[in-house]
């Protein structure tokens, strides 16, 4: 089992995002689309690219994305999102997936249910890298 599947659901970063599952967004399976939380964890860690960018972004890499517990019709998914890493042009961004889910122990249970690890590039009108200001 991944390390992060056995630790304790407090999650890392600010909410930036968080939606209900719906049943549009299952596969054949019935569970929900892996898509649909990749998605959604691109603009929730977009979100802080943005605003530490002060200035568009565009997601250059993927470089990890870890799917540790099934997602079900009716989940409320939060998308937490922390900065990793600022570079000249590029920011990483640690985006920490949970979902609450009705549960027999109590009215909601809290399970992290997918991590990643997304890069932005800070780019000009032209569409080219861009310095970031650093702190
Ligand atoms: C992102 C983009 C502007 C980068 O342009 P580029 O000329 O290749 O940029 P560079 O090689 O100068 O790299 C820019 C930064 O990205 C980083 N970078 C490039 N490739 C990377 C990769 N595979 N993983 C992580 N970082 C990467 C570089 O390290 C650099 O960071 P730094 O300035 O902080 O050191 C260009 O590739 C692009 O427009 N891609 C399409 C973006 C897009 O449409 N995204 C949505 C996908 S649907």
């Amino acid at each position: 089992m991944n390390k992060l599947a056995k630790e304790k659901p407090i999650p890392r970063g600010i909410p930036t995002v968080r939606m209900m599952a719906m049943p549009a967004d299952t596969n054949w399976l019935g569970d929900i689309f892996g898509g649909w939380l990749m998605s959604h964890a691109d603009i929730a860690g977009a979100v802080l690219a943005y605003r530490r960018a002060e200035g568009k972004v565009v997601t250059v890499a993927v470089n990890n994305f870890l799917f540790l517990e099934p997602v079900f019709i009716g989940d409320i998914v939060s998308f937490y999102a922390e900065i990793e890493r600022v570079g000249s042009s590029s920011i990483t961004v640690n985006i920490d997936i949970l979902a609450e889910r009705p549960d027999s122990e109590g009215p909601y249970a809290n399970l992290r249910v997918a991590n990643a690890s997304i890069t932005y590039v800070h780019i000009d009108s032209a569409g080219n890298p861009k310095t970031i200001k650093q702190d």
